[in-house]
C-alpha cells in the first residue's frame, strides 16, 4: 500500500499552468474548495455566483492563500446575456477558457404536494436552465474558436434513482446527466469533453442548512448509511474533479464518477440493513437456519 494520504493530489504540479477554468457557483462550498485546487495545480479561475460580494471575497483569499490569478464576477446562470457576459470577461482577463464546471444549484427538502409553482421552477431554472445556459454559451464559443475544451457538470447519485423529498433537483439533476452524455457524443467532433461528478454528501454550509436540519439529525443520520461510514472531505471531490478536467484524461467523455462512500448502491441493495445483525446473532440464526450435514439424505 502507498504511504500517500487520500487528500493528496494526483495530479503533477502545474497540470493546469497556462490554463483557465471556470466554476460557476465557486464562491463557496464545493465549487470553492475545487477551485482552489486547480489554483494550487497552476490554473487561472473564474468564479461567480449571484452574490457578487461572496465571490469577490473569496477571490481575494484565494489569491491570497495560493498566490494564483482569480476572476469573481456576479452572475445568474439563469440569465444567458450573463452567462455570456461573464465567459466575454474571462476570455479579456486571460485570454482563453479551457474548462468549465457546472457546480452552480438551488435545493431545499420538501414534500412535493407542498411545492410551489414557482418553488419547483427555481431550482430546475438553476441547475437545469442554467447548466444548460453556462454548456451552451462556453460550446459555441469553443466551437466557433475551434479550440477544444473541458466541461464538468456536478450533478448527485440520485439524477438516476430519483429521490422523494427532493423532487425538483432530481428532475434537474436528471436533465443535466442527459445533457452530459448527449453532448458528450455530439460535440466529440469539436475535441469537447463532457463528464459529470455524481456526490454523496458532502458537508456545506449550503447544503447542510437547506438539506440536513439538525432537528432531524438523529431520525436522519445519513452517515451510518454510508458504508465507509463517513461524509466525503472536500479534497476527495476536489481530485476528481482535476482529474476529469485534466489532459490526462482526454479519452473520457459522456462519464459519471459516483463519489459518495458506497451509500447509493447500499440505499438500493435488497439486504443491506442486515448491517446490523451482530456475530451473536449470525450464531444464533445459522444454529436454526443453516441445514446440517446429517439433515441431508445420504447419497
Ligand atoms: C418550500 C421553499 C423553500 C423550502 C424556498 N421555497 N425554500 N419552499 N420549502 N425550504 C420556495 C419559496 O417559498 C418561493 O416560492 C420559491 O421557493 C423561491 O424561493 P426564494 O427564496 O424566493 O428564491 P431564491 O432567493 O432565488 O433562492 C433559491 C433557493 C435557495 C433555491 C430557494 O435555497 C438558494 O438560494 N439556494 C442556493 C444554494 C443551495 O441551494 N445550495 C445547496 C445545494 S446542495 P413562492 O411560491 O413562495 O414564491 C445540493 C445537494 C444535492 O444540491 C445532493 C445531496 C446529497
Ligand atoms: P453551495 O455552497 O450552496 O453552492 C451552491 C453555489 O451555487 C453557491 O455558491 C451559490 O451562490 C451558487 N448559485 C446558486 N444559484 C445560482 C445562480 N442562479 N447563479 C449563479 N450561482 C448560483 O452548495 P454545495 O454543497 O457546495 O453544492 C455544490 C454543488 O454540489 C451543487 O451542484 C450541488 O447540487 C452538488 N452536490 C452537493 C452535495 C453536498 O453534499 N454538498 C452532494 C451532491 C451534489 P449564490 O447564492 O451567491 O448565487
Amino acid at each position: 500500500m502507498s504511504t500517500a494520504a487520500r487528500t493528496d493530489s494526483m495530479l503533477k504540479e502545474g497540470t493546469f499552468e497556462g490554463k483557465t477554468v471556470l466554476i460557476t457557483g465557486g464562491g463557496t462550498g464545493l465549487g470553492r474548495s475545487m477551485g482552489r485546487y486547480l489554483l494550487e495545480l497552476g490554473g487561472n479561475l473564474v468564479i461567480c455566483g449571484r452574490r457578487g460580494e461572496v465571490v469577490e471575497k473569496t477571490a481575494a483569499e484565494l489569491e491570497q492563500e495560493t498566490g494564483g490569478h482569480v476572476l469573481a464576477q456576479a452572475c445568474d446562470v439563469r440569465d444567458p446575456q450573463q452567462v455570456e457576459a461573464l465567459i466575454e470577461s474571462a476570455y479579456e482577463r486571460f485570454g482563453r477558457v479551457d474548462g468549465l464546471v457546472n457546480n452552480a444549484a438551488g435545493n431545499f427538502i420538501c414534500p412535493t404536494e407542498r411545492l410551489s409553482y414557482n418553488a419547483f421552477n427555481v431550482v430546475v431554472d438553476i441547475v437545469l436552465k442554467g447548466t444548460y445556459n453556462c454548456t451552451l454559451a462556453m460550446g459555441k464559443r469553443w466551437i466557433a474558436d475551434q479550440t477544444p475544451g473541458a466541461m464538468l457538470s456536478i450533478t448527485t447519485t440520485y439524477a438516476w434513482t430519483g429521490s422523494g423529498y427532493v423532487v425538483p433537483s432530481a428532475v434537474a439533476k436528471a436533465g443535466v446527466l442527459i445533457l452530459t452524455r448527449s453532448l458528450a457524443v455530439e460535440w466529440g467532433k469539436y475535441g469537447i469533453r463532457l463528464n459529470s461528478i455524481a456526490p454523496g454528501p458532502f458537508p456545506t454550509e449550503g447544503a447542510w442548512s437547506r438539506l440536513m436540519p439538525p432537528q432531524l439529525a438523529d431520525q436522519f443520520a445519513p452517515e451510518k448509511r454510508i458504508p465507509l461510514k463517513r461524509f466525503g472531505e472536500h479534497q476527495e471531490l476536489s481530485i476528481l474533479a482535476g482529474d476529469l478536467l485534466a489532459d490526462y484524461a482526454a479519452y473520457v467523455t459522456g462519464e459519471v464518477v459516483t463519489i459518495d462512500g458506497g451509500e447509493w448502491l447500499r440505499g438500493a441493495g435488497e439486504f443491506s440493513d442486515l448491517e446490523v445483525v451482530t456475530p451473536e446473532q449470525w450464531d444464533q440464526l445459522q444454529a436454526v437456519m443453516k441445514p446440517k450435514k446429517s439433515d441431508k439424505p445420504q447419497a
